[in-house]
């Protein structure tokens, strides 16, 4: 059966054919309850991408993530080691991706598939470890940061604070102060001995025992994200917004800055794509990233994601962003997409930012497209801008355990 490999252009797929794909899903043919699943589609993995992954509350964004995940770890291992994922658990969903989805087993038939667990590696704030576990979350290992790590601007950015304002000079003129290896004492005691200032020093001394609390402080230990074929999870679901975004920025920054290394590296060596040495090129996946990448004002996150977004194809990092909102995300990213799956959007104003970035397919009325999806989960519209075309398409079951779901009042 021929086969329809989105993410790919035309030379590459004359070079590689179906190699170096993933299976997400298959094509949908005909209009509304009429459709029906013919070709299997394809997804490009050989080649950085920028993913806009969207469509309203619960029409199987997260899900469609897991099924990104689950392909990585099926490729065969000479290209999955090139690869490692990165995901970005809001939610508190991606740890039970380790568990076979056993309830699916009779949807999974259908797609010629059995239901499978998948080694996840998750990992937790350091200080928020007692609430996972009594909450019974399978995680394999702890986060932390060590507080010296953060500077001036990033606590001014958590806080929320301006650096003009009575409590952003102060916590300026403190940091100046502070040398070396510091912890949240150090820094409130250093706050504390600033001259000229009154009950300030007491306000941000609050800011600064409330951030103890966030559970993320500890010896600085971050996950190792770029091993050939890992699949870890950094679970922030419990983490307030403005510090997960700080989170996301310092990963996501180490993550660039040593793939650029890399890449300069097997530049330099001429490392062919089989070579087992080689740093994977990561595929950092972020759910509800609108609240990362917003389209108005920014967060600790934004400058990041935006150099990814600009120079992430030169070191080999893909960008899949999960939004109900594709309005809401920075239009820069939005325009920057080379793929993006829509699932079903009501919204005008965001079927609008869908169409007003793809120029290309005018010709398509993507209103017309979405509206003619028959009312299942997990059926999108895939715009593809390597081979401008368009698909209807259901993506397929997920074979780990997804915790998505919606719970149900009786
Ligand atoms: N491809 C699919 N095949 C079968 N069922 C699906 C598929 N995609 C989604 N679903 C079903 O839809 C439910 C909701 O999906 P999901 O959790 O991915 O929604 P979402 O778009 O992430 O929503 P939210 O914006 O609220 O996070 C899933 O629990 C699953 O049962
Ligand atoms: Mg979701």
């Amino acid at each position: 059966m021929p086969e329809i490999v989105v993410g790919r252009d035309e030379e590459d797929l004359r070079k590689y054919g179906s190699e170096g794909t993933i299976y997400i899903g298959k094509h949908l043919v005909g209009t509304g309850e009429e459709s029906h699943l013919t070709t299997p589609v394809l997804l490009d993995v050989l080649r950085p991408h920028i993913i806009c992954l969207t469509g309203k509350r619960g029409a199987g964004k997260s899900f469609s993530l897991g099924v990104f995940v689950e392909e990585i770890h099926k490729l065969p291992e000479k290209v999955r080691n090139n690869l490692c994922c990165l995901i970005i658990d809001t939610q508190g969903i991606f740890w039970t991706m380790k568990s076979p989805n056993e309830k699916e087993l009779v949807l999974l038939k259908d797609w010629g598939m059995k239901p499978q667990g998948f080694p996840v590696n998750v990992y937790v704030p350091e200080g928020q470890e007692s609430i996972f576990s009594s909450a019974g979350v399978e995680y394999d290992s702890t986060f932390s940061l060590h507080p010296s790590e953060f500077s001036a601007e990033d606590w001014l950015n958590v806080f929320g604070l301006a650096a003009n304002e009575t409590l952003g000079i102060l916590l300026q003129r403190a940091f100046k102060k502070l040398k070396g290896k510091f912890g949240i004492d150090d820094i409130i005691s250093t706050v504390k001995s600033q001259e000229g200032f009154g009950t300030e020093k007491l306000s941000l001394e609050n800011y600064f025992e409330a951030a103890k609390l966030w559970g993320i402080f500890g010896d600085s230990k971050m996950p190792e994200v770029l091993e050939p074929g890992k699949l870890t999870v950094i679970d922030v679901s419990l983490t307030p917004q403005n510090v997960r975004a700080l989170l996301v920025s310092l990963v996501c920054e180490k993550v660039l800055e040593e793939r650029i290394l890399a890449r300069r590296q097997e530049e330099l060596a001429e490392i062919e794509l089989s070579s087992l040495k080689r740093i994977p090129m990561p595929w950092i996946l972020i759910d509800e990233a609108h609240n990362f990448l917003p389209s108005e004002g920014s967060t600790a996150a934004t400058e990041v994601l935006n150099r990814i977004v600009k120079e992430g194809r030169q070191p080999g990092v893909t960008l899949v962003l999960a939004t109900q909102r594709p309005e809401k995300l920075h239009p820069d990213a939005l325009a920057q997409c080379d793929l993006i799956v829509s699932h079903q959007l009501t919204a005008k104003s965001d079927i609008d930012a869908l169409r007003s970035i793809m120029q290309t397919y005018m010709l398509y009325d993507i209103g017309k497209y979405i509206s003619e999806l028959p009312k299942l989960k997990g059926v999108a519209i895939i715009l593809d801008d390597n081979s401008e075309r368009i698909y209807k398409v259901r993506m397929r079951t997920r074979q780990s355990w997804h915790a998505g779901a919606s719970p149900v009042a009786v």
